[in-house]
């Protein structure tokens, strides 16, 4: 049988630096547990703009459509920033969400014990702590139409659509109400249902899907209070669901909650494909972080628990999976921290190389 194929998609500015170290935990894998994979390595974002005229070639496209599992950096920076609206970075991982039908992008946030006193809230409210926010992937505002800056009167108009059927929200709920299922049973879904028509739909939705999971606990919340609880009181969460834009904002908020955004991984997944697998493409909630690039600054391990998020979810890895964040885990407990994660007196930061060795390492031991 072939080996499972990957397609990677470094991008832009730290992109790049992050994937070289899952670089080297995937070489771990093929060497030591026998779990090799075809990987094939291409451009998006800004270095498909240098290299095509456009962030995502046609022929990256359909390989990403073909492969088992899309792995993707970050895209974007400045040096984009005055292009046209149509080709900027950004719509080249828009693309790929869209045209590989990725609506349920799965988003942990998990406070790994070592790093309760990293982040900004108080270690107790953050201590332990283990979310799941399912944003909604396809739609929505991201995507809705008629969309446009146009003329009118003597002024010019921005215009963006919020737009949701019943059969998006349905899939990506149901996909949460899964996820639950699995976890601890509790599910918060985020809206606006007190100023959006789209909003009252979402939650009618949801609760029609939630009467085919009686064991799961549904509770409605709108986004903006569910924003608030998430830095005042995260731990009442256990999975919550949202749409494409408050999963956006919330999800970097939640990222905070674990000590740093170079932590958070993400998986975005698709309908099954003729294997079985979902379609899959997993990436780092970050971006392309222009502010450290080049320096060596980087924290990998978002990156790299994305691949975690990949044995798991598209090659039924799952022990393999949990040896990889038992890793990281181990790695940070041994006080191993990139610049991102300091605050304990002193600490020297290591390189985004070193965290990656170190990772490596960690993975050794665990034989
Ligand atoms: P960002 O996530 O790139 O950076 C926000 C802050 O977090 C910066 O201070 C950065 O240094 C820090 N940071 C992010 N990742 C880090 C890591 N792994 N290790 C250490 N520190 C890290 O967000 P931004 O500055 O708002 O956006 C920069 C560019 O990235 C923009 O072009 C934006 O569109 C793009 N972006 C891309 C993605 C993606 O590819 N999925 C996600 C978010 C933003
Ligand atoms: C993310 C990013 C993207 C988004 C951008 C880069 C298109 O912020 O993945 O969180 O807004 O979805
Ligand atoms: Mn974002």
């Amino acid at each position: 049988m072939s080996n499972p194929s990957l397609l990677i998609l470094p991008g832009d500015g730290i992109g790049p630096e992050v994937m070289a170290e899952v670089r080297k935990v995937i070489t771990w894998f093929g060497d030591k547990r026998d779990l090799a994979f075809d990987v094939s390595e291409d451009l998006v974002g800004g270095a498909a703009y240098d290299a095509h005229g456009v962030p995502l070639h046609d022929d990256t496209m359909a390989k990403a459509l073909e492969v088992d599992a899309v792995l993707l950096g970050a895209v974007g920076g400045p040096k984009y920033d005055d292009l046209d609206f149509s080709v900027k970075p950004e719509r080249g991982l828009l693309r790929l969400r869209k045209e590989m039908d990725l609506y349920s992008n799965l988003r942990p946030a998990q406070c790994f014990d070592a790093l309760a006193d990293f982040s900004s809230l108080k270690k107790d409210i953050v201590a332990g702590l283990d979310i799941m926010i399912v944003r909604e992937l396809t739609s929505g505002v991201y995507f809705g139409e008629p969309r446009g800056i146009f003329e009118e009167g003597n002024e010019r108009v921005g215009i963006n659509t919020q737009r949701y059927t019943e059969s998006e929200i349905e899939r990506a709920a149901r996909s949460a109400f899964e996820l639950a299922m699995r976890r601890n049973k509790k599910l918060c879904s985020m809206e606006k249902a007190n100023v959006m028509e789209s909003g009252i739909l979402w939650r009618e939705v949801v609760t029609r899907v939630g009467a085919d999971y009686p064991e799961v606990e549904l509770s409605h919340m709108y986004a903006d209070n569910g924003a608030m609880q998430l830095v005042r009181a995260p731990k009442q969460f256990d999975v919550i669901v949202t749409d494409n834009l408050f999963g956006d904002i919330l999800s970097d908020c939640a990222a905070m909650l674990t000590g740093s955004l170079g932590m958070l991984p993400s998986a975005s997944l698709g309908a099954p494909m003729d294997n079985g697998r979902p379609k899959a493409m997993y990436e780092p909630v970050h971006g392309s972080a222009p502010d450290i690039t080049g320096q060596g600054k980087a924290n990998p391990i978002a990156c790299i628990l994305s691949f975690a998020m990949a044995l798991r979810y598209s090659f039924d890895q799952g022990a393999e999976a949990d040896r990889l964040e038992a890793a990281v885990e181990q790695v940070l407990a041994d006080g191993v921290r990139t610049a991102d994660l300091l605050g304990e007196e002193g600490v020297t930061p290591v390189s985004t190389g070193e965290m990656g060795d170190c990772i490596v390492a960690a993975l050794d031991a665990s034989l």
